[in-house]
């Protein structure tokens, strides 16, 4: 893994960064032939070996047999304390009663007819009281959802331009692909950020449409809509970065940025995909007190189950109620997802969980972040309700370009120790976070904090 980083952090002997990484690798590949002959295997047929581009793990995937509770199983037989949570969906742990239950029933009833049934409405009434907003559709992924709430800006307001944050991930449709993760060559400068298209296969001109800001930075969002007036439709955001580590909004940000889209009669559309029901039974939505225009929900929202949702107030909705946008999809509101969601609204995210689930979180805050007031660290720990990760920069990170200047190698020697250490923290290094699911407890989050004391003793100077 390459470092545009030559000397150590404070806290950190670096010399030596290499060699731990290189031996944690060797220990992670001899725990794991039975995901080595699984990944030879899938490469004649899975493109890539894996199912989903991101399961390409370094120094390999990792096949899994299954979970029960807090825990995963990969097909060697280790034990993992699962706070990959499946990139943020399982917060109900696995294999909840409740959610086991729910999905029995609904298979004995038939799992899809195309045809809405009762718990369309229970759930979109259980998300009204949350999210507080009134009207609700569903669909199947977070990146569906995005693309139904930005076609609804552009259709409410005839305007073709969006704006997005630099670093935000939003799924994967054309209009949301733009610096994603664009490399430091590319951004630009910071007072008017570079529209990097975030994969092959995007056309320049739908890069084109979709303006970039800073995060925390409401004078970008001023300055296009200035100068661009008249033509934006919205802008897309995730009220709590969680594609950048966890990037907080500072105060007043998202209210901010509300008053000047709607003083432009542009739309504000918060990307709860990852923070919603994780931060919070509403959200950050709830958590801000800021009412954005649109909301987009996925991932926890099914508890294991695909289900997105799309919120919007009665105006932006009625464009939908009227016909004026066709929102539409064979599985949307489909039974067994239903099912689900309504299972995990109603009988697993419930107060009572919340608060289990801010105990360990406050556990894990404090647990780690002793290990680095000792050690002298030069890394801090971010988090938000069920989220949270360790940050290995000196600093509180403000919006990518201070994500950027953070040296990654120390969250995959991170990673690889806790994952030999059997913690399964989600890869993809410092973009990632952790998730604290219903059904984890103590001795989960004691693991993941005795884990980081030996990975800091192992780093530390
Ligand atoms: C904030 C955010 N929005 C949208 C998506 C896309 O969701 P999906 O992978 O279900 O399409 C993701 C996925 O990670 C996400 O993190």
């Amino acid at each position: 893994m390459a470092s545009q980083h030559d000397s150590p952090q404070p806290g950190f002997r670096d010399k030596e960064l290499g060699e731990v990484i290189a031996e944690q690798e060797q220990i992670f590949l001899r725990r794991q032939p039975g995901s080595a002959r699984m990944a030879a295997r899938a490469r004649g047929s899975l493109a890539g070996g894996v199912t989903s581009s991101w399961q390409i793990t370094v120094p390999q995937p990792i096949w899994l047999s299954h979970g029960r509770g807090s825990k995963v199983y990969d097909v060697d037989g280790n034990e993992y304390v699962d706070l990959h949570g499946g990139y943020g969906a399982a917060l109900a742990g696995h294999a909840h009663p409740a959610m086991v239950e729910a999905i029995r029933a609904q298979a004995g009833l038939g799992t899809h007819f195309a045809q809405p049934t009762e718990n369309a409405v229970v759930v979109a009434e259980e998300l009204s009281r949350r999210f507080g907003l009134p009207q609700w559709r569903f669909a199947n992924s977070g990146t569906e959802a995005t693309m139904d709430a930005v076609h609804l800006m552009r259709s409410i307001t005839g305007r073709d331009l969006i704006i997005k944050v630099e670093g935000g991930y939003h799924g994967h449709h054309d209009s949301v692909q733009v610096s994603v993760t664009p490399d430091p060559g590319d951004v630009g400068p910071a007072h008017k950020p570079a529209q990097v298209p975030a994969s092959s296969g995007i056309p320049a001109a739908i890069t084109n449409l979709t303006l970039v800001a800073g995060f925390n930075d409401t004078e970008s969002v001023a300055r296009l809509l200035d100068e661009h007036r008249g033509q934006v439709a919205g802008m897309i955001i995730e009220p709590i970065m969680m594609n950048a580590g966890i990037i907080l909004p500072e105060p007043g940000y998202l209210a901010t940025l509300a008053d000047l889209l709607h003083a432009h009669g542009a739309l504000l559309t918060f990307d709860e995909v990852k923070t919603g029901l994780t931060t919070g039974p509403g959200g950050a939505t709830a958590l801000t007190g800021v009412r954005p225009d649109l909301i987009c929900l996925a991932k926890a929202l099914g508890g294991g189950v695909a289900i997105a949702a799309v919120g919007g107030t009665g105006e932006v909705m009625e464009h939908v109620a009227s016909g004026e946008y066709e929102m539409v999809g064979t599985f949307n509101g489909n039974p067994l997802a239903l099912a689900g969601a309504r299972a995990m609204l109603c009988e697993v995210a419930t107060p009572a969980a919340y608060e289990r689930i801010e105990a360990l979180r406050a556990r894990a805050v404090a647990g780690i972040g002793q290990v680095i007031a000792d050690r002298g660290l030069t890394a801090h720990v971010v988090s938000a309700g069920a989220k949270g990760c360790v940050v290995f920069s000196p600093d509180r990170v403000r919006d990518y370009r201070g994500f950027l200047g953070i040296d990654d190698r120390y969250s995959h020697a991170h990673w690889l120790f806790q994952h030999n250490g059997g913690v399964f923290l989600p890869p993809w290094g410092k973009i990632e976070q952790w998730l604290i699911s219903v059904q984890h407890d103590e001795a989960d989050i004691d693991r993941l904090v005795g884990n980081f004391s030996r990975f800091a003793a192992a780093m530390s100077s």
